[in-house]
């Protein structure tokens, strides 16, 4: 897909999304970004402070309201890129409402408006976790043709979302695409997943919770290479088709927790082994020759080089971490951690 001139991104205001709306405006200079988000906890207008670009519009509003998307996308959109949704596996342990209302009903309110609107393609950002967990073997990996195994309220959301962008592709003839990404990690992530709470942790001098024995696997990405594939299958993905997005980067928690501390100059000492998640997935491993192969995707980080980024925006950016750690967050920790 070439001439891309109007985007709509949704969720814009959180950890990828914002990253995403970045590289939209460097990569496009002629494109103009409309950026749709409710502003939920996990959206921070302060992500967005640093783009003063006129070709970026925000407009706040919920992807669940068919009268507040309609406004908001022209015709003429020429894509529509949809990263909205209720991220969090712990928060949808607790209450899987929110996750059905935004991730299930919300994606088919934007494949609607998509077809209302005559938008030329519509992406939609989903997980590695819709395919559930892997033995604790290397060499198992999650291709494109994995079988759906969702296992948690959150992953059993999104893949119902992938269900309905196949459903609209198959029936109405809707452009969709869809990447599959693993566990992103970079600036601007909420402290409620495992990198950055581990950072806020830290640099607070505060025990960081290692969920169960630590052994989990989670195959690791920085989130602009991520963005990159997302970009790359939006320009020249397949119609209909599926892209699983990974670095080749697996792995366990604990050495994951080592490695954040041990850049912080931060003892080990700090690790404390919590209470396992309930049905905490084994581990994720994505193989992603179709995209390496077929879109001559890369990712340019490595872990170190993406680490070495991760930790200085963190520490760089002290007052971002003490606000979004004030208020509900406080509530949220209380009721996961307890006392930690
Ligand atoms: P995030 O929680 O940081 O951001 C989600 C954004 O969506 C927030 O800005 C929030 O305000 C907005 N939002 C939530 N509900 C909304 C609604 N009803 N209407 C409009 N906006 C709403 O999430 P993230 O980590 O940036 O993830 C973005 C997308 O990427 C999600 O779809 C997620 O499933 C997917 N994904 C994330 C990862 C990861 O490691 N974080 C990996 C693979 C895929
Ligand atoms: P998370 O960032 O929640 O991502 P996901 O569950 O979507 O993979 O968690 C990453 C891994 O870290 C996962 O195996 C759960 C584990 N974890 C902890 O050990 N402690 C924590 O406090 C959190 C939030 C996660």
């Amino acid at each position: 897909m070439d001439d891309l001139k109007n985007i709509f991104v949704t969720g814009g205001a959180g950890f990828i999304g914002s990253a995403f709306v970045r590289l939209l405006l460097e990569e496009l200079p002629d494109a103009r970004v409309v950026n749709f988000d409710a502003l939920t906890y996990a959206g921070n207008p302060d992500n967005l402070k640093d783009i003063h670009e006129e070709r970026h519009r925000f407009v706040r509003g919920d992807i669940c309201d068919k009268g507040a998307v309609l406004a908001a996308l022209d015709e003429g959109t020429d894509v529509l890129v949809n990263f909205a949704a209720e991220s969090h596996v712990d928060r949808s342990i607790h209450s899987a409402d929110e996750f059905i209302r935004t991730n299930v009903l919300g994606t088919q309110v934007l494949l609607d408006a998509a077809r209302a609107r005559g938008v030329r393609r519509f992406v939609q950002v989903s997980t590695d976790e819709v395919m559930g967990s892997l033995p604790d073997r290397d060499d198992a990996y999650f291709t494109e043709d994995s079988p759906f195994e969702p296992n948690s309220p959150y992953s059993a959301s999104k893949a119902a979302a992938e269900h309905l962008c196949r459903a609209a592709h198959h029936t109405h003839k809707l452009d969709v695409v869809t990447t599959r990404c693993g566990n992103n990690y970079g600036p601007r992530q909420f402290p409620e997943k495992f990198l950055p709470l581990m950072l806020s942790n830290a640099f607070a001098d505060q025990s960081i919770p290692v969920y169960g024995d630590g052994r989990n696997v989670r195959d690791w990405i920085y989130v602009e290479d991520h963005c990159r594939a997302i970009y790359d299958v939006m320009t020249e993905g397949r119609a209909g088709h599926v892209y699983n997005v990974g670095a080749r980067n697996e792995r366990r928690n604990l050495e994951v927790a080592e490695s954040v501390l041990d850049a912080l100059g931060k003892p080990r000492t700090l690790i404390k082994f919590v209470k396992d998640r309930p049905g905490h997935d084994q581990r994720y491993a994505i193989d992603p020759s179709k995209i390496e192969t077929e879109l001559g995707w890369r990712p340019r980080e490595t872990w170190e080089t993406g680490l070495a980024k991760t930790v200085r925006w963190y520490r760089e950016n002290a007052d971002w971490v003490a606000r979004t750690r004030s208020g509900a967050y406080r509530d949220y920790y209380a009721k996961q951690y307890g006392t930690v």
